[in-house]
């Protein structure tokens, strides 16, 4: 997976006003999969989201689709900590990030949705409706499955 400069610039143009705020570089203190943080799994799954709506020509919103994957795992704590290893953050955690995201950014319903429908079927009511929420909802699973399996 590669994206021409110009693709990177705009990405970043994108996310400027989240990359430096504070609250979001937190997400660099918490590990996601394996030695993966998840401010690391969030710029992969953004990239990668980008990428097939790109490439595929799937005609999806660059906003939404940039803003909804970067803020798809916007929980900001230590699942491994929390969890007690019930399983409870997979079905609970998209939830908070969506939260986290209004409360912090105001974010639309649109990227709402995305954020919100990210971790289907596991959170098997929350079907994703849109292109840029099925995106991020594959693009997400990909990088995991790549980060659990080489990462460790
Ligand atoms: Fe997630
Ligand atoms: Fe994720």
């Amino acid at each position: 997976m590669k994206l021409r400069p110009e693709e990177e610039e705009n990405i970043n143009h994108i996310l400027a006003p989240y990359i430096n705020d504070t609250r979001v570089q937190k997400m660099k203190n918490f590990m996601q999969h394996g030695r993966i943080s998840t401010y690391e799994h969030v710029e992969s799954v953004t990239r990668l989201s980008y990428w097939m709506n790109k490439r595929l020509h799937i005609g999806a919103d660059e906003r939404v689709l940039t803003i909804g994957a970067f803020l798809h795992d916007y929980y900001l704590y230590d699942w491994h900590l929390t969890d007690e290893g019930h399983g409870l953050h997979g079905f609970s955690h998209s939830n908070t990030a969506m939260e986290n995201a209004i409360n912090h950014f105001g974010i639309g319903k649109r990227t709402q949705a995305v954020i919100e429908s990210h971790m289907w079927p596991l959170t098997f009511t929350k079907i994703p409706k849109s292109r840029e929420a099925w995106i991020v909802c594959i693009a997400d699973k990909c990088i995991s499955t790549k980060e659990t399996l080489l990462c460790r």
